[in-house]
């Protein structure tokens, strides 16, 4: 059964047998199959959206060739139905009455109407699929076309783009208009963090500082047992040009503490504490 409070809102989610392999174990082999996955050095930026890469794989939008494979994509060349599966998981949790919407309804008591959001790692859509129905502008970034197919469907009125957010630049207006000043919000919810290419910890935050407007906030929720240790998210946060404004165990906002097994981190651009 699923907690009061909803199963994504407690943070504590098992997302099926892959992500259960102990996270040390888990980096390590990752790590060995990656050596043979990632392309080489100096390939030229991927041509066209939408076409394989060298081992077969769609594209993502604009990514150089020598972009590193996340943690996620590792998982899904072993497992080649386990986005299929983690989509009707979600399907199969909404029909049954779970409370998939506790991050997005925290997000939206943060923002202004109709502000401009990023979901970064955005699966299937579950988030910013329900800020885009709460009346904002969403833009959904993900890496995994399955998923990205699936939140097309499901949520039509949001932009989704099959692309790494490991390099936002490249994305230019696809991700948000020219001019304009910045996401109001970027949410990376669902373990997203813990995903993410080996050693690219420090860049994607980089890249979020970057998109930000002046007073915009950045929502990153993670387990801490995942093999991305919360202190050096604080530090690469840190380093990122980010202040971490709040830190809560939960997405309802409970405490958080050195031994919490999960961290909801509130980032701010704005010099706040
Ligand atoms: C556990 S899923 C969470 C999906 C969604 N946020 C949710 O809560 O339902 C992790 C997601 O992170 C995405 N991801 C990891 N690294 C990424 C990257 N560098 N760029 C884009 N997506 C990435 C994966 O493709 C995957 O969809």
């Amino acid at each position: 059964m699923e907690s009061a409070r909803g199963l994504p809102v407690s943070g504590r989610f098992s997302l099926g047998p892959a992500d259960r392999v102990r996270p040390a174990r888990y980096e390590h082999d990752l790590n060995r199959r990656l050596q043979s996955t990632t392309a080489r050095q100096g390939d030229p930026v991927s041509p066209e959206p939408g076409t394989p890469d060298r081992a077969g794989r769609l594209a993502p939008t604009g990514a150089p060739a020598d972009r590193l494979t996340t943690l996620w994509e590792a998982v899904v060349a072993k497992d080649p139905q386990h986005s299929d599966r983690y989509v009707r998981r979600f399907e199969t949790m909404r029909e049954q009455g779970a409370d998939l919407d506790g991050e997005a309804r925290l997000i939206d008591a943060m923002l202004s109407r109709h502000s401009l959001v990023l979901d970064a790692g955005c699966g299937p859509g579950r988030i910013g699929g329900e800020l885009s129905r709460r009346g904002h502008q969403v833009v959904g970034v993900d890496v995994d076309p399955v998923l990205i197919e699936a939140a097309r469907r499901d949520h039509p009125a949001v932009t989704w783009l099959h692309g790494d957010f490991a390099h936002l630049d490249v994305l230019g207006t696809a991700l948000r208009p020219a001019g304009s000043a910045g996401f109001d919000a970027i949410v990376c919810a669902g373990n997203v963090m813990t995903f993410l290419a080996p050693g690219t910890h420090r860049s994607v935050l980089s890249g979020f500082r970057a998109h930000l407007a002046p007073q915009g906030r950045a929502v990153v929720g993670f387990g801490t047992g995942r093999g991305y240790d919360p202190e050096q998210f604080f530090d690469d946060a840190e380093t990122a040009g980010f202040a971490t404004v709040q830190r809560f165990s939960t997405w309802d906002l409970r405490p958080y503490r050195r031994d919490s097994d999960f961290l909801v981190a509130i980032l701010s651009t704005a010099g706040e504490r």
